[in-house]
């Protein structure tokens, strides 16, 4: 994506000057940190990829510690001013810049529609399921679903339930928790995934 700082300046306005856009961002966190569970409070998180930190911002002042990671430097940028993370970190979410297990928990919301070969979804879950102690929150888009026929918006990559779980169950995670936005009518659903059980040999 070859996004600079005017586009970013764009993307901040559409994202945050309307009500629809703020309940929209509002309504994604509510269910992101609800899947999160139970954190104490300063629990390191990580939002990846962080954009202008809309997430971050809300992460922080519900008392958390927030690593923000973004490829795109003018977003990082953006994030650090604005939502004032604990870190902010220029990377790739497929080779996270970050030891093994030194995360609480993950969010990683509006990312997985651009990444449409398994094989990129299982190197991002990979990294997470590395860098994570405790549980990732993911979206995705679900193919099923009315809203946007009706806006003829060209649909997104989507991926089933199905292919969610498959990828998790390939790098070593499961799928704890589903819970679409508003079923089959928008198309966006979060699940939390977390360490699969080992399987006894
Ligand atoms: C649609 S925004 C979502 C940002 C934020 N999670 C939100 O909900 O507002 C997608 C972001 O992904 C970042 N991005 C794209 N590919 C990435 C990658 N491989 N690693 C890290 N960030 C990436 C882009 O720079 C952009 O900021």
């Amino acid at each position: 994506m070859d996004w600079d700082r005017e586009w970013v300046e764009r993307y901040h306005r559409k994202q945050t000057t309307t009500r629809t856009a703020l309940a929209r961002l509002q309504r994604e966190y509510r269910i992101a940190r609800g899947l999160l569970g139970e954190l104490s409070p300063g629990a390191l998180v990580l939002d990846a990829p962080c954009g202008i930190g809309p997430h971050t911002r809300r992460l922080r002042e519900d008392g958390f510690r927030v690593l923000a990671l973004d490829v795109n430097p003018w977003m990082l940028a953006y994030a650090q001013r604005e939502a004032e993370p604990e870190r902010c970190l220029q990377g790739d979410l497929q080779r996270l810049p970050l030891a093994d297990q030194v995360v609480d928990a993950a969010i990683v919301i509006r990312i997985f529609h651009y990444l449409d070969q398994p094989a990129e979804r299982r190197r991002v879950l990979a990294e997470l399921a590395r860098v994570v102690r405790g549980r990732v929150v993911i979206s995705f888009m679900h193919p099923v679903a009315m809203a946007p026929l009706l806006k003829r918006r060209p649909t997104r990559k989507t991926q089933t339930l199905g292919e969610i779980r498959a990828d998790a169950a390939a790098c070593g995670l499961r799928v704890a928790k589903v819970r679409p936005v508003l079923p089959f009518v928008k198309r966006m659903w979060f699940a939390a995934l977390e360490a699969a059980p080992a399987t006894g040999g």
